[in-house]
């Protein structure tokens, strides 16, 4: 039975990787399950990203997901160096939490362009590498928020998140008849990561977040988004394509 959720063979890439976000804890996590992980994220993020590099082995790449040459120069090395891409996920990031009156044009499409764009460039350059193989697992990263909004003002967030949630809808359509899989990871709170460190100095949103899941508890990065991962980038989630798979402790179900 553990044979289904194996990644022995399997190359995955992790975009967002930089050692303290949930890339980094992905990367730990496909890495255990016995792939070769290629790690990417900023060149401003070098020592963080070897930090998590030096836990999984595998190789590691710099990229501005928001350049389109640099996401292809991204899918080439790892596809070169390796061989094959079996696993992409997209766990780069970018979080404005400010009122859309007090946000600018160019805030907007920043956070549209890291999360958004940057998501759909890396799944359109990945796209052809796993149709030629005829496999692929691509996960992209929303979030809870991805059909609804939350309490802190973030209008940029929750659009481009909410546009993450469809696009993988419709990889996954394009990607299905060459044995490609897309499927959204849909966090709720998961602290602390470098997203989410800014909450320690906001313990009433923390206790709100908190109380706000069934289970009663924020999500623990090195151990909540495990399995759901693991479900979505192996062959257990075969049958698994164009889903929004909420690790939420519940949020989502009230
Ligand atoms: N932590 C949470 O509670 C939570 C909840 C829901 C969704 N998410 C999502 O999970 C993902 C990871 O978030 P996190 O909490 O680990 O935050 P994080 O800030 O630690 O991770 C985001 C990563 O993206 C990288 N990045 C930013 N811009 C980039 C660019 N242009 N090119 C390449 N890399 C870039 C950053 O350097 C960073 O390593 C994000 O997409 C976030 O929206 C997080």
């Amino acid at each position: 039975m553990t044979a289904l959720f194996s990644l022995e063979g399997r190359t995955a890439l992790v975009v967002g990787a930089a050692e303290g976000g949930l890339g980094a804890y992905a990367a730990r996590a496909l890495a255990a399950a016995g792939a070769t992980v290629a790690v990417a994220d900023l060149e401003a993020r070098a020592d963080d990203l070897a930090a998590t590099a030096r836990e999984c082995g595998g190789s590691t790449h710099h990229v501005d997901v928001t350049d389109e040459a640099s996401v292809g120069a991204l899918v080439d090395a790892v596809a070169r160096e390796h061989g094959r891409i079996d696993v992409l996920v997209a766990c780069q990031g970018a979080m404005l939490r400010r009122e859309i009156g007090l946000t600018s044009p160019a805030e907007w499409q920043r956070v549209l362009d890291v999360n958004l764009t940057g998501t759909w460039l890396l799944d359109r350059a990945v796209l052809p590498v796993m149709s030629e193989q005829g496999y692929g697992r691509i996960v992209n990263v929303s979030t809870v928020y991805a059909e609804r909004v939350g309490p802190i003002p973030e209008s940029a967030y929750y659009a481009s998140k909410a546009g993450i949630a469809n696009l993988t809808r419709s990889v996954a359509q394009e990607g299905g008849p060459h044995g490609v899989t897309a499927n959204c990871l849909a966090p709720a709170v998961f602290y602390p990561t470098r997203m989410t460190a800014p909450l320690a100095d906001d313990p009433d949103r923390l206790e709100w977040f908190r109380a706000r899941t069934m289970l009663g508890r924020l999500g623990d990065p090195a151990t909540d988004l495990t399995g759901p991962l693991l479900l979505l980038a192996s062959d257990a989630g075969a049958y698994l394509t164009g889903q929004i798979l909420y690790v939420d402790g519940g949020w989502s179900a009230w």
